[in-house]
């Protein structure tokens, strides 16, 4: 395993600064927006260090030395790497992300602080849950390569109006809500279910399984869970209406992949967006674009025209990533002064 060192910031020999010892990150699955918006938010008394690999049991030994690690959310920071990470010397696991369900936090416990971003910007997430919906519904992706391709026939295009649509919500959070608000721009019916009810919710919350028979677009936004994973599988796309729309910007272990391609095979979904996938780890992020994929699985969901595959890009936006870097640097900075930490997560 190669480990690929892309740049440093506050590059200073002696490591000190202004008379203290200046603190260590290791940043991983580093990519150039993430450089830009850290190197901007980043405090004089910190030092990181970027690797281009995500961090896993192979890439842990990289971070020796380092008095913390900065991860995201195709980092596999299991038992063994909070192990490894503990051995080191790293207290602190800054996720730059708000979803920590890639950590054995029970393995964290008392040896490694965890702290997340709880909140960047949910508007990001929400706009683009609309976009694929829009994209879908509209055909807008076809459309684009008909024309490009001077082929200007409307055959196949036709897509729905938004206007009373039946849009079911599951997860109310603060994605949930600011999706909920756009929803209502376009004057759709909005339903909910959340396992706790926010008073801020425009729409009627109703029970999952109502929400499934009488949705016409479901779109997940709650957070993956050990209760709720492959929540969408065989015996719930059954129960939705014929032609639904799937919608998930949420977590790809939400669904049941094989059970979504089947419903669209079947014609009982209409059509999905994804912008996660049960088995992105590998895939997301990269470019292989030269190469051969061996998952079948995504292969087959990319190939059919009423889907739209997106590689966690929901968050990417200017606003989200300065947010995420803002607060990230905050986490960290209050953890090396040995103040109060907002954003810890305890079990
Ligand atoms: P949040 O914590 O504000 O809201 C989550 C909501 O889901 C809460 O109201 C909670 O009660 C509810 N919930 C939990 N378990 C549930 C279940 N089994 N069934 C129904 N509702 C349930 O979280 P936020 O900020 O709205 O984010 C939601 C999820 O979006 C995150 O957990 C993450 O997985 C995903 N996300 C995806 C991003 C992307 O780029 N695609 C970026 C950021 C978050």
């Amino acid at each position: 395993m190669v480990y690929m060192t892309i740049i440093e910031v506050n590059t200073n020999n002696n490591l000190v600064n202004w008379g203290k010892k200046m603190k260590t990150v290791a940043f991983f699955d580093t990519k150039s927006y993430d450089k830009e918006s850290f190197e901007r938010f980043c405090g004089e008394d910190i030092k990181l260090r970027f690797f281009e690999n995500k961090l896993n049991e192979d890439t842990v030994g990289s971070a020796t030395g380092f008095d913390a690690v900065c991860a995201f959310v195709n980092d596999n920071i299991n038992k063994y790497v909070i192990e490894k990470l503990y051995e080191s010397g790293v207290g602190i696991i800054a996720m730059r992300c708000a979803g920590y369900n890639n950590i054995d936090l029970k393995a964290a416990s008392g040896k490694i602080k965890v702290v997340t971003v709880p909140s960047y910007s949910p508007h990001a997430i929400a706009e683009h849950t609309m976009g694929l919906i829009l994209t879908l519904n509209r055909k807008l992706h076809r459309a684009y390569i008909r024309t490009r391709d001077h082929n200007f026939s409307l055959e196949g295009l036709t897509g729905f109006d938004l206007y009373k649509k039946t849009v079911g919500i599951i997860g109310t959070g603060k994605i949930g809500l600011a999706f909920a608000d756009i929803c209502g721009g376009f004057g759709m019916n909005i339903i909910g279910y959340d396992i706790v009810k926010s008073e801020n919710f425009r729409g009627k919350y109703v029970s999952l399984n109502t929400l499934l028979s009488e949705s016409d677009i479901i779109s997940l936004h709650c957070p993956l869970t050990k209760e709720n994973r492959h929540m969408i599988n065989k015996a719930t796309i059954n129960k939705m209406k014929k032609g639904v729309f799937i919608i998930n910007t949420s977590r790809g272990l939400l669904i049941d992949t094989a059970a979504l391609i089947d419903g669209l095979k079947s014609g009982r979904v209409g059509a999905a967006g994804l912008d996660v996938y049960e088995e992105e780890t590998e895939i997301f992020f990269e470019d292989y674009s030269e190469e051969i994929i061996f998952d079948d699985t995504i292969s087959t969901i990319i190939s059919m025209p009423n889907v739209i595959v997106t590689s966690h890009q929901a968050f990417l936006t200017k606003e989200a990533l300065n947010s995420i870097a803002q607060t990230t640097m905050e986490n960290l900075q209050a953890y090396f002064e040995g103040g109060k930490i907002k954003n810890e997560i305890i079990i």
